[in-house]
């Protein structure tokens, strides 16, 4: 068990359709972070990323988060939590300041992200996210940092991403029935970014793909932002409950089929394979056995109709340009077998699994590819939000609970959003 630790406590909750993972971390000494535990739980009441019941979800996320305590020999008091269900927006805000030719000086920035709090503001939507982008001089030259240049109007672009209301109130409400405090709610693509692709391909142009057990997030990300996102309410877990309605088996032996045989590549040994496919069925059920063929035809038949889906979602968010733009798959469904050389196939582009870049003391169980968004939440937390309401409220807020980017989740869940 490690020890108790005098660094502050980074905790990050992953709440998803068929798993609910948490991660303790702390700071060593060079600012590097350190796993100290990790927990995870057999997710409930949670569909296709939305809250469905209450207690069955609370109650996972109780166990999970006490099973990375007791693993680092920590508690925790807040977390900060993903959320990946639909209705996230991505957009970019613009406000500028005039100068009249001056040097711009630290004051003229605090007052234009001020000016930029104003303009974020999304109607009945949550702004999760709000992080100045890229400033500009004169409306024209960008520049990444103003401060002592002359210039007669100061201008930054602001990405804003924000969600409906009431599913993260749920997620706010559970999280918080679970006796903890929600530092921050994290879009999922932005968490999940950050564990997995290189800055290199985040400033060059990348499309990540999330395959989730219950919702497939497509982002898109250039210049170092997210610059759009769709939402597919398709998963891997389509797949399995597919594969446990054709051949009449239970839930767990079509995961079991899916994950042991299952590939999204066919080959023409398939039909020589025979398999038991009722492995865990109750004393008494006939043996089912099937052909692996049978198999990798009602697998190959979800894949397609969710490749199509991706490749429209890519379509529509103008991922075009250099061919040699990648698609980056991650999430558990990217475990699948073979699934990256399929899509590569059908989407005309190199694809590759992404897992998240390891962080010291990660459990090897959990550094997979469905645990991007847990280790980029971590990553987000343990870097700072960057997020302009931080900066321009700085912490004038008073008290624990309210401070950055708390204080801002709970003013607008209080402001009736
Ligand atoms: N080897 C494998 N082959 C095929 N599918 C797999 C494999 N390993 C895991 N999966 C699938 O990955 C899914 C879980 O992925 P993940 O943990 O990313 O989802 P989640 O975060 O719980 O859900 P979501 O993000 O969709 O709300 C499950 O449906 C599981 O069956
Ligand atoms: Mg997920």
């Amino acid at each position: 068990m490690a020890q108790a630790t005098e660094q502050p406590l980074i905790a990050a909750l992953d709440i998803g359709s068929s798993k609910v993972s948490a991660l303790i971390a702390t700071t060593d000494g060079d600012d590097r972070l350190r796993v100290l535990g990790t927990g995870q739980r057999e997710s409930r009441g949670v569909k296709r990323g939305y809250i469905t019941d209450i207690e069955a979800s609370e109650f996972a996320v109780r166990e999970a988060v006490e099973l990375a305590e007791r693993m680092s020999g920590v508690t925790i008091d807040d977390v900060w939590a993903s959320y990946g269900a639909g209705g996230l927006t991505s957009e970019v805000a613009n406000v500028d300041v005039e100068l009249g030719g001056h040097q711009v000086e630290p004051s003229d920035i605090e007052a234009l992200l001020s000016q930029g709090r104003q303009a974020i503001d999304r109607g009945g939507k949550v702004v999760l996210h709000a992080h100045p982008a890229l400033y500009t001089i004169d409306g024209a030259h960008e520049v990444q940092q103003p401060v002592g240049l002359h210039a007669d109007r100061l201008g930054v672009d602001i990405h804003v991403i924000a969600a409906d209301a009431p599913p993260l109130r749920n997620l706010d409400y559970i999280i918080r029935a679970a006796h903890l405090g929600v530092r921050a709610i994290v879009a999922s693509p932005i968490a999940a970014a950050l564990a997995c692709l290189t800055d290199e391909e985040r400033e060059l142009g990348v499309a990540l793909v999330e395959l989730g057990a219950g919702v497939t997030n497509v982002s898109l990300h250039y210049g170092g932002i997210l610059v759009g996102l769709r939402s597919i309410p398709l998963g891997a877990k389509d797949i399995s409950d597919d594969i446990a309605a054709t051949f009449g088996v239970n839930r767990r032996d079509a995961e079991r089929l899916k994950c042991f045989y299952g590939s999204a590549m066919t080959s023409p040994r398939d039909n020589h394979e025979l398999i038991d496919a009722n492995h865990g069925a109750d004393d008494g059920a006939e043996p089912v056995r099937i052909t692996r063929a049978q198999l990798m035809m009602v697998i190959r038949h979800r894949v397609e109709e969710l490749t199509g889906q991706i490749d429209t979602a890519l379509k529509d968010l103008g991922f075009g340009g250099p061919i040699g733009r990648p698609v980056v798959l991650t999430g558990g469904g990217a475990e699948l077998k073979n699934i990256a050389d399929y899509m590569q196939g059908v989407l005309g582009r190199t694809v590759r699994v992404g897992r998240p870049r390891t962080l010291a003391g990660l459990p090897e169980a959990h550094s997979g590819p469905a645990f991007s968004t847990l280790v980029g939440l971590a990553r987000l937390a343990g870097s700072g939000s960057g997020d302009i309401r931080d900066i321009a409220i700085g912490t004038a807020v008073q008290g624990r609970q309210a401070k950055g980017v708390v204080g801002r989740l709970i003013n607008a869940l209080r402001q009736g959003y």
